[in-house]
C-alpha cells in the first residue's frame, strides 16, 4: 500500500479515539469533508508529448519565500496530541523538506519557539471579539519571525461537529492549546470569533504587522477580488477541510473561478482541501494555484513518525508531482497551465 494512504489508520493506532475523530471529522453531516478528495478526480489531464523532461524543477516562491516544493503545511491545532514535540516537530519536518508551515493561532507552542526552529512560517489568525488579544498574538508572531499573516475568514462562528463520543477537549492538558496567551489574558466571550469582519480587516492586519496578509477560506471569485482590492497579498481557496459550512463546494471546484478573478493582479492563489496525491497537486497548480497546503495528512504523518514522517509526506508528494509532471510534459511549475486539464466528461 502507498505509505500516505495508510497514515490515517496507522495514526488511529496511536492516538486517543477522541483526538483521531477530531482530526478526521467535518462539520454537521460531513458532506464537504466527504467530497474533498474525490473532487480532484473531476479533472483529466491533457499531457504534452515530445518535450524534454530530463530535468524537472519543483522550486518556487511563496510570497517571496523560496521553497523546494509547492506543498506547504496548513495550520492545524492539537499538534502536541499527535507528537510530544508538537509544532516544533512539525516545523522541523517541514524545514527538512524545504517547505513552509502554517501555524495555528491556537497552537500549543509559543511562536518564539516555533520561529527558533528556523523553518519559514505563516501565522494563521482568528480575529476574536477582544481585539487586544488578537493584537498581542500578532505582535508575538512578528517577534517570532512570521513571514505572513493568514486571516481565517470562514469562521464567524465555529462549525458544529456532531460528536458521538467523548469530547476531545475533556482532559486536554491546558498548555496544548493557546500557548500564546496567558490564562489571565482573557475572560468570558473574549475569544469568541469576530463575526463583524469586513475587508478593512486586511489593512488593519497588514499595518499592525508589516507583513503580507493572505485570506483563507475564499471560495468565490467576487470575494477573491474584494480581498485583492483591499490589499490581500494572497488568498487560500479553502473550505476549512469541511469543518465550517457543511455543503460548501469543494475547493477543486472553486479554484478556477478564484484564479480567473485574480488574473492580472499580484494576489497569489493557494488551495487546500483533500490534496492527497502528486496528481492533485499538479491539477491545483494547473488550475492557477501557486502552491497547495495539506492539513490532515501532516497530522497523520506527525503522529506516525514525528518530524521524519512530516518530511517524508512532503517529499513523497513532491516525488509524485515530479513523476506526474514528467508524464505530462511539464518541466517547471510555470509549465502547469490550464490547457493541461479538462473536466471529466
Ligand atoms: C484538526 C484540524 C485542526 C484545524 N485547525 C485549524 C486552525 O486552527 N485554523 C485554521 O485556519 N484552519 C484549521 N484547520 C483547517 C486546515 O488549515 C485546512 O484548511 C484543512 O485541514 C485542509 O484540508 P485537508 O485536511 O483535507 O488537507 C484545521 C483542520 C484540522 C483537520
Amino acid at each position: 500500500m502507498r505509505w500516505i494512504d495508510g497514515l490515517e489508520a496507522a495514526a488511529g493506532e496511536k492516538l486517543p479515539e477522541a483526538v483521531h475523530r477530531y482530526f478526521r471529522q467535518g462539520a454537521a453531516g460531513g458532506i464537504s469533508v466527504g467530497e474533498a478528495v474525490a473532487a480532484w478526480s473531476e479533472y483529466r489531464f491533457r499531457p504534452r508529448v515530445l518535450t524534454d523532461v530530463s530535468t524537472v524543477d519543483l522550486t518556487t516562491t511563496v510570497l517571496g519565500v523560496p521553497v523546494d516544493v509547492p506543498v506547504l503545511v496548513a495550520p492545524t491545532t492539537l499538534q502536541r496530541q499527535a507528537d510530544p514535540d508538537g509544532e516544533l516537530a512539525m516545523a522541523a519536518g517541514v524545514g527538512a523538506a524545504g517547505s513552509l508551515l502554517g501555524v495555528s493561532s491556537n497552537a500549543g507552542t509559543t511562536f518564539g519557539a516555533i520561529g527558533a526552529v528556523g523553518t519559514p512560517w505563516w501565522l494563521q489568525i482568528y480575529v476574536v471579539r477582544n481585539r487586544d488579544i488578537t493584537l498581542r498574538m500578532l505582535d508575538a508572531a512578528v517577534a517570532g519571525g512570521a513571514r505572513a499573516v493568514v486571516l481565517t475568514a470562514d469562521t464567524p462562528v465555529v462549525g458544529r461537529k456532531e460528536d458521538d463520543g467523548p469530547s476531545v477537549w475533556e482532559g486536554l492538558p491546558p498548555d496544548h492549546l493557546l500557548a500564546n496567551l496567558d490564562d489571565d489574558d482573557y475572560g468570558d466571550g473574549d475569544l469568541d470569533k469576530a463575526d463583524d469582519l469586513t475587508p478593512d480587516v486586511i489593512g488593519w492586519l497588514a499595518e499592525r504587522t508589516g507583513l503580507p496578509v493572505l485570506v483563507k477560506g475564499v471560495l468565490r471569485g467576487d470575494d477573491a477580488k474584494r480581498c485583492s482590492d483591499a490589499g490581500a497579498a494572497g488568498v487560500i481557496v479553502s473550505n476549512h477541510g469541511g469543518r465550517q459550512l457543511d455543503g460548501a463546494i469543494p475547493t477543486a471546484q472553486a479554484l478556477p473561478e478564484v484564479a480567473a478573478a485574480l488574473a492580472g493582479t499580484t494576489t497569489e492563489v493557494y488551495v487546500d482541501g483533500g490534496i492527497r496525491r502528486g496528481e492533485h497537486v499538479m491539477a491545483a497548480l494547473a488550475l492557477g494555484a501557486r502552491a497547495v497546503l495539506v492539513g490532515r495528512p501532516a497530522l497523520w504523518a506527525l503522529t506516525v513518525d514525528g518530524s521524519a514522517g512530516v518530511t517524508r509526506l512532503i517529499t513523497d508528494l513532491g516525488d509524485e508531482l515530479e513523476h506526474a509532471m514528467r508524464l505530462a510534459g511539464a518541466r517547471t511549475l510555470a509549465d502547469l497551465t490550464p490547457d493541461l486539464l479538462t473536466r471529466r466528461s
